[in-house]
């Protein structure tokens, strides 16, 4: 069908064939279709959305559109993915423990979108660290180091970064089926044997409530299943930031801080060891959930994770002494302010969106497409929920780019933000489940 015709048909509510959505993608590869009809078939999905034979035509065309890579390795090659969050550095310390536990981990990663913090802004904190390498030093990478954390290069599925970023500027992001392809499009061009998905739900994730997150991770398992990538997806909690920190280079000191022990925060541990233990059984690196969480708790304990986080930083360029020395290299704010509380009670809930956009106010996320970012800035200390604060105590601490009082206007600015953010009770509530649901794939046959 001509592109005009498969617009039609989508936006009339009729199913396209595997034949129609592979014509599509090849224009957009190669440039016979422009982004006015990417944009519309998009608003048509986004409104009819997809079946799952749709969804999953879409996902292999687009993974096909660029290299497929593949690997010949002597362990499983997995890679963990999230949604999007606010604090929520898992990717960081979850795939050097993984390669401490005998896989290979080669993560494509993304910018920070909306209020949501990206891994790769967050590497970029280091000196020197490439998150765009050559093919052979990225395979040069995940081969020595069991771990190499980047961005999509231009042939990995091109169709899904052009469609993305149509996207992004036209409303279409929230459709679970575009969403789906996008990510799944990327992971089967990695040549992944297992994935982990991470899907957030509450107040700092795209997918505020249980149920939508459910019909993602749903749509993600049977979609990986049927293209033979056995995938794991939990819903976990994002009603309040995932690690007590956000900002690029200070969720990279916290990431340190968790690899070697100096601090490891339960609720970022948890979430860690469910996701790393689902992707070692996934990878038939061990049997059950005691035996994976052994193995990810062991490679923490004797320090083989920390050692992989330490060589693909120096194999991807950043300094050989980063883990012992982080406040050497990373960037540091020119000053901190703390947010007081104005009254007693106990910390019930925080709109964890509101802080991320502090975060994002503050110069550590983008307004505009391509802006710079500011590494340094961010909030460290928020205060968990149930906590009990009194007037005056400290809720979170700014970090600024500015040295003025406040920290200047956009200091006063997250300030006001973290205090609209923060709700107060006078008692302290139960605290909602971290992990909420888990779903598999069924692999055919
Ligand atoms: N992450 C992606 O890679 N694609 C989406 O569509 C949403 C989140």
């Amino acid at each position: 069908m001509l592109p005009q015709e498969i617009i039609r048909a989508k936006r009339d509510g009729l199913p396209l064939g595997e034949d129609d959505l592979r014509g599509f993608v090849a224009g957009m590869v190669d440039g016979s279709i422009g982004e006015a009809q990417v944009a519309a078939l998009g608003m048509a999905i986004y409104f009819q959305g997809m079946t799952g034979a749709e969804c999953a035509a879409l996902t292999m065309a687009m993974a096909r559109s660029g290299t497929m890579l593949d690997w010949d390795l002597d362990g499983p090659v997995l890679d963990k993915h999230s949604s999007g969050g606010v604090g929520d550095l898992v990717s960081l310390a979850l795939g050097p423990m993984v390669a401490a536990c005998g896989a290979y981990v080669p993560m494509i990663s993304g910018r920070g979108l909306g209020h949501t913090g990206g891994t790769l802004d967050k590497l970029e904190s280091i000196p020197g660290y490439r998150t765009m390498p050559g093919r052979d030093e990225f395979r040069r990478a995940v081969r020595l180091a069991g771990v190499a954390i980047i961005g999509q290069t231009d042939d990995l599925a091109p169709a899904d970064r052009m469609f993305y970023a149509v996207r992004d500027v036209t409303a279409t992001v929230e459709s679970i089926p575009l969403i789906t392809a996008s990510i799944l499009s990327k992971k089967l061009a990695a040549g992944l044997d297992g994935l982990v998905m991470d899907i957030k739900t509450g107040s700092g994730a795209f997918m505020a409530t249980c149920h939508q997150a459910r019909e993602l991770a749903e749509s993600i398992v049977s979609v990986a299943a049927g293209a033979g990538l056995p995938t794991a997806a939990l819903i976990t909690c994002m009603d309040e930031p995932l690690a007590p920190c956000a900002g690029n280079a200070l969720e990279v000191r916290e990431t340190v801080r968790y690899l070697t022990g100096a601090e490891r925060d339960p609720r970022l541990h948890e979430v860690i060891l469910a996701l790393g233990a689902r992707l070692l059984i996934l990878g038939g690196l061990a049997h059950d959930e005691g035996a994976a969480r052994s193995m990810l708790e062991g490679a923490l304990e004797s320090g083989a994770a920390v050692e992989r986080f330490s060589r693909m930083v120096a194999e991807l360029g950043g300094p050989r002494n980063f883990v012992e020395h982080p406040d050497r290299h990373l960037p540091v704010a020119r000053s901190t302010w703390p947010v007081l509380a104005e009254g007693d009670g106990y910390v019930a809930a925080w709109d964890t969106r509101v802080l991320g956009m502090a975060v994002v106010a503050l110069g550590g996320g983008r307004t505009r497409v391509g802006q710079a970012v500011d590494h340094a800035v961010g909030l460290t200390s928020i205060a968990r929920v149930g906590t009990a604060v009194r007037a005056g105590e400290v809720l979170a601490v700014l970090h600024c780019a500015s040295a003025e009082e406040g920290g200047g206007a956009s200091g006063r600015a997250a300030r006001s933000a973290v205090l609209k953010a923060v709700r107060l009770e006078p008692e302290p509530s139960a605290p909602g489940p971290l992990i909420h649901e888990s779903h598999e794939s069924v692999m055919p046959g």
